[in-house]
């Protein structure tokens, strides 16, 4: 068995070790030499994790504190958690899921400035139900949003009816957050891609059970325990 694994990790560092090597090649004959992280970009991740605390019982499920490895002066885009578009430097993903973040979120959070991206997931954090913000609105290219398990409160707002590229919604298991049946309709009518769809713990008690009927027919998963 010691064997086996031993090989296995030994055959795994070679492929990276030879993946890495390629990508250096490839690279260095490019001519546009900006592959590493937008200065704009990294200072505002900087500023996102500067607001937050990290704070061991912030996370209940799993434990990474991913922002403990962005440092001042190093490329963000290998900065754990953070994915970027090569050719221009901008961040497009960003998986803070168990990160120990603890604080309020704020509507002028400079998360809110990083406009590219296409996947968040900031799930199982401690936000101090913070209210969620109009301004994920401003995502226009959203695809994959997980706000679950970190205590997030007040109104969904209606803004997320803007995600209209949103593949899967995850905002289970918060602090009561509530989603109006104005704000529920606005959805339904335009995430028409939404093939994933979880609020459990949402208050949708104004909700008509009717208007369920409106959401994207390319729905596979919708989980609404205890709404
Ligand atoms: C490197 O760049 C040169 C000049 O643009 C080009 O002719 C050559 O094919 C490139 N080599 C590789 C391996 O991409
Ligand atoms: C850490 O989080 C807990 C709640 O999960 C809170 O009670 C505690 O005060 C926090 N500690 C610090 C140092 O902020
Ligand atoms: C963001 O808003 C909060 C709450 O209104 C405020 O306390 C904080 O100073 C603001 N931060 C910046 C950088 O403006
Ligand atoms: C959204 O995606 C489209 C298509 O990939 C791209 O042209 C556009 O620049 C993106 N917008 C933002 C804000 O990233
Ligand atoms: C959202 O995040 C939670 C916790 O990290 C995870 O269990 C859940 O599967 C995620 N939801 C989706 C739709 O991926
Ligand atoms: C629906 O989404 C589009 C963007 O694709 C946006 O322009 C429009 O305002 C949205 N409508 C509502 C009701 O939010
Ligand atoms: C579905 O949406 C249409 C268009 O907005 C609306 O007229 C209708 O009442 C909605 N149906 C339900 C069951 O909510």
């Amino acid at each position: 068995m010691g064997f086996y694994l031993l090989s296995l990790s030994q055959l795994l560092s070679s492929i990276l070790f030879l993946c890495h090597f390629q990508t250096t090649i490839s690279s260095s004959n490019d001519s546009s030499p900006s592959h590493s992280c937008a200065h704009d970009q990294s200072l505002s991740l900087l500023q996102f994790k500067a607001s937050f605390s990290i704070n061991s019982s912030a996370s209940g499920y799993c434990q990474h504190p991913k922002t403990e490895s962005w440092k001042e002066g190093t490329d963000c885009c290998l900065w754990d958690g953070v994915t970027c578009e090569l050719k221009t430097g901008v961040v497009t993903e960003l998986n803070l899921a168990c990160s120990l973040l603890y604080g309020t979120l704020h509507p002028n959070s400079t998360l809110f400035s990083l406009r590219h991206l296409r996947k968040l997931d900031l799930s199982d954090n401690h936000f101090m139900s913070s209210h969620i913000s109009p301004q994920f609105g401003q995502f226009s290219n959203l695809t994959y949003l997980n706000l679950s398990l970190s205590v997030f409160a007040g109104q969904v707002p209606s803004e997320f009816s803007l995600l209209s590229k949103l593949v899967s919604l995850d905002l289970s298991e918060n602090n009561n957050p509530s989603l109006e049946p104005i704000s529920f309709d606005k959805l339904a009518q335009n995430l028409t891609q939404l093939r994933e769809l979880r609020l459990s713990g949402v208050d949708m008690s104004l909700v008509a059970p009717d208007s369920l009927m409106n959401l994207s027919s390319s729905l596979s998963s919708l989980k609404l325990y205890s709404c």
